[in-house]
């Protein structure tokens, strides 16, 4: 069943972290919960599988050269995309009423893409993102940046271009300041994610039932 009765809106829930934070296990954890709770769940991630997303995956391993303000457009693009395309847009799954759970959003461009160019420009080139759809929650899952090395170390043979400790604790800074920056703005929760998979799970939770089931 859907989350909200006839005409309501439903659910935008975000998730937000540095590589090998481990969002995709907390995700598929989260939605599993969900749906053992009857609740249909629509879980998809950015960069998309759609076209641009695909342009997108080519550049972070390396194959495509590209320069990096063109691909903060890109990302732009891609979650506009993500938002209102015909066929599966989050935009209007939102509007029938549906819980949305997304892998990254424009919280990892305004991390990511500030390495190289002002917050404020990228915070810009997705404010018609922005506009279209705010998440009504955003959780950050905070685990050390070498913890997170170690595991993409221990789990993987390729390297995406960010994939590097320097990289990812600028990165991490870069997430702390832009909460900061939006916190009036935007429903963020920042999980410590140096625990058991299991008890960062239920911090999770507890949070999205606020939103889901507000006191
Ligand atoms: P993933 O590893 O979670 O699939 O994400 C792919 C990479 O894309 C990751 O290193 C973060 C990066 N990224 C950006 O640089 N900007 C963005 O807007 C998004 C969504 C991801």
């Amino acid at each position: 069943m859907n989350i909200s009765g006839n005409g309501q809106r439903g659910k935008f829930i975000v998730f937000e972290g540095i590589d090998g934070s481990g969002k995709s296990t907390q995700i598929r954890m989260l939605s599993k919960r969900l749906q053992d709770m009857k609740l249909k769940v629509y879980t998809t991630f950015e960069p998309t599988a759609g076209t641009i997303g695909t342009l997108i995956r080519q550049m972070l391993s390396g194959k495509i050269k590209i320069d990096q303000r063109t691909l903060a457009f890109l990302f732009a693009a891609d979650r506009m995309d993500h938002l209102v395309n015909e066929e599966n847009g989050i935009r209007k799954k939102i509007d029938k009423g549906e819980l949305v759970i997304c892998d990254r959003y424009y919280f990892s461009s305004y991390a990511y893409h500030s390495q190289y160019m002002d917050m404020e420009w990228v915070i810009h080139a997705n404010s018609l993102n922005a506009d279209t759809l705010r998440p009504d929650l955003t959780v950050f899952i905070d685990v050390e940046p070498e913890e997170c090395f170690e595991r993409i170390q221990t789990n993987r043979n390729d390297f995406e271009i960010y994939e590097k400790i320097d990289i990812m604790k600028k990165v991490r800074t870069n997430y702390l300041k832009a909460f900061e920056r939006l916190r009036d703005l935007e429903k963020i929760v920042v999980i410590d994610g140096n625990k058991l998979a299991d008890h960062v799970g239920d911090a999770i939770f507890r949070e999205v039932m606020k939103i889901i089931h507000p006191a």
